[in-house]
């Protein structure tokens, strides 16, 4: 999920200078629509060791370099329930999120890393308790509120292979001649993959 705020970092990185530090050099690289990696139904993480936990720091660094605030393995071509978020100063990696509880929804408009230049109104619950794994492989389950469950839940989405467009179906003719159209039964069914 990307930010309001304009895309100030996202500008190409000047030239590292022999005294300063280098220029990011990353691994992963940002999916963009319509890439079918983003309709993906994502494998459960197995194996938490250090190649996990540089995966997800690789993806910490891509998210804050592209003014997002949350970042799905679908969106850099790992087809595994992890996902990250940061929001200010903090942040969160979520794996093998599970939703537990949620209240009633409401509505909000929401972007996304891999959808440049869409905007979506979604309805989404504003608490959830969720449940998961940290990048150590231990389980964690907590609280969220406000824009840290929604981009929480945006994320799960992307682990589903469901995206922001699918909410404003069917009401939009384009989406039936999308490339990645999906059927709007199964992207019900997706939607509550993860949920209680
Ligand atoms: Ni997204």
């Amino acid at each position: 999920m990307n930010s309001s705020a304009p895309d100030r970092n996202a500008a190409a990185q000047p030239p590292a200078a022999s005294a300063g530090p280098p220029a990011p050099v990353f691994r992963l690289s940002l999916v963009y629509y319509p890439d079918p990696v983003l309709r993906v139904i994502c494998a459960p993480v197995e194996t938490f060791d250090t190649a996990l936990r540089d995966t997800i720091e690789e993806m910490f660094a891509l998210m804050r370099a592209h003014a997002g605030i949350g970042l799905a393995g679908p969106q850099v071509a790992i087809e595994r329930q992890l996902l990250v978020c940061g929001i200010g100063d903090q942040q969160l990696c979520l794996i093998n999120p599970a939703l537990q509880e949620s209240s009633e929804p409401a509505d909000s408009v929401e972007g996304c890393l891999s959808l440049p230049g869409v905007q979506v109104k979604v309805r989404r619950p504003e608490r959830i308790r969720v449940s998961g794994y940290d990048p150590r492989g231990r389980k964690t389950s907590f609280a969220a509120t406000g824009l840290w469950a929604r981009v929480i839940q945006h994320e799960m989405d992307h682990l589903n292979g469901v995206l922001i467009c699918d909410y404003r179906r069917p009401s939009v003719k384009e989406c039936d001649e999308c490339p990645l159209s999906l059927p709007a039964v199964l992207v019900e069914e997706r939607k509550h993959r993860m949920r209680p």
